[in-house]
Parts: structure tokens; C-alpha cells; sequence
């Protein structure tokens, strides 16, 4: 990538991409999540009953905008998020890198994961407002409706709804949780990616290339969700209440797991996976193609004295 504004613009159309692809799967998922909230299992009337059901109710009763209830929010968090990651990367890696070794060009894959996971968390503090009124948009449903219903028309009409009604504080809910979901996330990723990679090639004689990097990422995508999956139910939850029902993460996990089992912090998480497999596999085989895109178009439009200020 030749410049930094060229490497966001590709990151955050490729990751638009991804997102548009597998949204359905999200609001799935935070229907699934909220469903049932602090009722024992004989209390709970099910509405959504999987993945595949969930998808069948919400096309059959709400059509096609059911399913993308959100995605602007879920478009304007993910260039949050990427701009984050790229932002922010590299000065914590690198001031990182000299304060622990004496040679700044070492690459410690200690280091790198420190950085990639702080400047996620970084992005998703940035992006939680919208993050929240995602949630909240794709849990309205005038069929079947779980958690607080909020009419908020779209993600800005839903910040200052909120902005007017609960003040910074309301905006900000949950931020807590979100930078605890996507510490999570952001951790394991690399390191697993990695490990799968050094796995297959050596015990299945795998070569370097696409099928290598897409069965590394299909692997890493799945033990993310598995560290992933608990914090971004407690997250949703955090989302969904009005300030009336948990003080903080921990007490939502625990009033959870106490009132609805141990395995209430996993619901959902069939739908989060149909929603990571194919979003990781998306990210990384469109980023080469908007790359390619976007070098091509700096080439043809920009100066060599510009393209190294931007
Ligand atoms: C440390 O970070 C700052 C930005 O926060 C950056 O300007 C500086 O170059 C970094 N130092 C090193 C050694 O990379
Ligand atoms: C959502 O939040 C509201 C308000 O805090 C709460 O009453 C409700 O139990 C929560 N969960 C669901 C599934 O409605």
C-alpha cells in the first residue's frame, strides 16, 4: 500500500463489504442473545429457534429490511474501527518495540499483538456509540419483538434520541463491555492465525498460498469466537437495558449465568459464527482486491511528491 489514507479507504470498503455479506447473521445473532433475558428456560417463550429459523421468521414477517435493520450503523462502526487499527497501530508498536528492546527493529510477536489488540480496543471505544444503536435497531421488530424497543429511524436519529433523553452517559452505555469483547478478539486472532498456519503446513504439508491463508483463517475466526462470544452477549445485554437492570459487565454476567445457566452466555453464537467465518474470509480476500484497486488509482491520479505526504 502505497499511502495511509489509500490504506484506510481500502480497509474500510473491503470490511463494508464483509459487513454487508453477513449482516442477516448479526441481527440473528442479537435476537438470539437477548431472547429470554434473566428467565429460567420454563419461562422463556421462543421466538427465534437457531440461525436458520431466525433467518426464515425475520424474511417472512419484516422481508429483506428486517434483516439489514442497522447496517449503516454497522458500516460507520466498522470505519471507525478500521481507521482505529490503522491509526494507531503502528506508534504503539513501534514506541512499544524501543522501550522493550534495545534494537527498534526488532518484530516481537508479543509486541505486535499488544498493538493490534490496543488499537481495537481503541476503535471499538470509538465506534461503541454506533455499535449501540446497531443493536438496538436490529432488535426492534414490530412481529417479534425482543429486548427494549427503541423507533429510532436510523443511526443518527438514534444518537440524538439518545443524546437527549440520557445525556453523554447514554451514548457511552456499554462501552465498558465493548472494549472487553474486542480485548478478547483482538488477542487471540493473530496468535491463533499463526499457530494454524505453522499446524497445516506442517503437519498436513500444506504450501504457502490462498488455500493456506483461507483454512488459517477459518480456523483463527473460529477460536475467536469462542473467546469472543461470551463478552459480546454481556455487551448486547449492556447495550439493550436503560441503566435500570446491571451496574456493570461483571454484575450482567453474573445475574446472567445465576438466573439462566452457564450456557446463557453462549446463546447466539451459531449465528456469530456464520457471521466471523465468512466475514474474516471476506476481509482478507477483498482487502488484496481493494489494495490492488486503490494503488492502481494512486498511481494515475497522484504526484510522487504528494503520495508520500498523505
Ligand atoms: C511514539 O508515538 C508517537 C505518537 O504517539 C510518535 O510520534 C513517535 O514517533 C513514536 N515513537 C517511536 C519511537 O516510534
Ligand atoms: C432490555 O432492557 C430493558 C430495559 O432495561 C429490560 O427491561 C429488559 O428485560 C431487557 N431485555 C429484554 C430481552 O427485553
Amino acid at each position: 500500500m502505497s499511502t495511509t489514507t489509500g490504506a484506510f479507504l481500502a480497509g474500510g470498503i473491503a470490511a463494508c463489504g464483509a459487513v454487508t455479506v453477513t449482516h442477516s447473521f448479526e441481527t440473528v445473532k442479537i435476537r438470539l442473545q437477548l431472547q429470554g433475558e434473566l428467565q429460567t428456560k420454563s419461562e422463556v417463550a421462543k421466538k427465534y429457534n437457531g440461525v436458520l429459523h431466525g433467518v426464515k421468521v425475520i424474511l417472512q414477517n419484516e422481508g429483506p429490511r428486517g434483516l439489514f435493520r442497522g447496517i449503516g450503523s454497522a458500516y460507520f462502526y466498522q470505519v471507525l474501527l478500521n481507521g482505529c487499527r490503522l491509526g494507531f497501530y503502528e506508534p504503539i508498536r513501534s514506541n512499544l518495540t524501543t522501550s522493550v528492546y534495545s534494537d527498534p527493529k526488532v518484530q516481537s510477536l508479543g509486541v505486535n499483538v499488544f498493538a493490534g489488540a490496543a488499537s481495537g480496543v481503541i476503535g471499538a471505544a470509538a465506534g461503541s456509540p454506533f455499535f449501540l444503536v446497531k443493536t438496538r435497531l436490529q432488535s426492534f421488530s414490530p412481529f417479534l419483538p425482543v429486548g427494549t424497543q427503541h423507533n429510532y429511524k436510523n443511526s443518527f436519529d438514534g444518537l440524538s434520541k439518545i443524546y437527549k433523553s440520557e445525556g453523554v452517559k447514554g451514548i457511552y452505555r456499554g462501552v465498558d463491555a465493548a472494549m472487553i469483547r474486542t480485548a478478547f478478539g483482538s488477542a487471540v486472532q493473530l496468535p491463533t492465525y499463526f499457530f494454524a498456519k505453522r499446524r497445516l503446513s506442517h503437519h498436513l504439508g500444506m504450501q504457502e498460498g490462498p488455500a493456506l491463508h483461507l483454512a488459517s483463517s477459518a480456523a483463527s475466526g473460529f477460536v475467536v469466537c469462542c473467546f469472543m462470544h461470551p463478552p459480546d452477549t454481556i455487551m448486547a445485554r449492556m447495550y439493550n437495558q436503560t441503566g435500570n437492570l446491571y451496574a456493570g459487565p461483571l454484575d450482567c454476567l453474573v445475574k446472567t449465568v445465576r438466573k439462566e445457566g452457564l450456557l446463557a452466555i453462549y446463546k447466539g453464537f451459531f449465528a456469530h459464527l456464520a457471521r466471523i467465518l465468512p466475514h474474516t474470509i471476506l476481509t482478507l480476500s477483498l482487502a488484496e482486491q481493494t489494495n490492488k484497486f486503490m494503488r492502481r488509482v494512486e498511481d494515475r491520479v497522484l504526484p510522487d511528491s504528494l503520495r508520500e505526504k498523505l
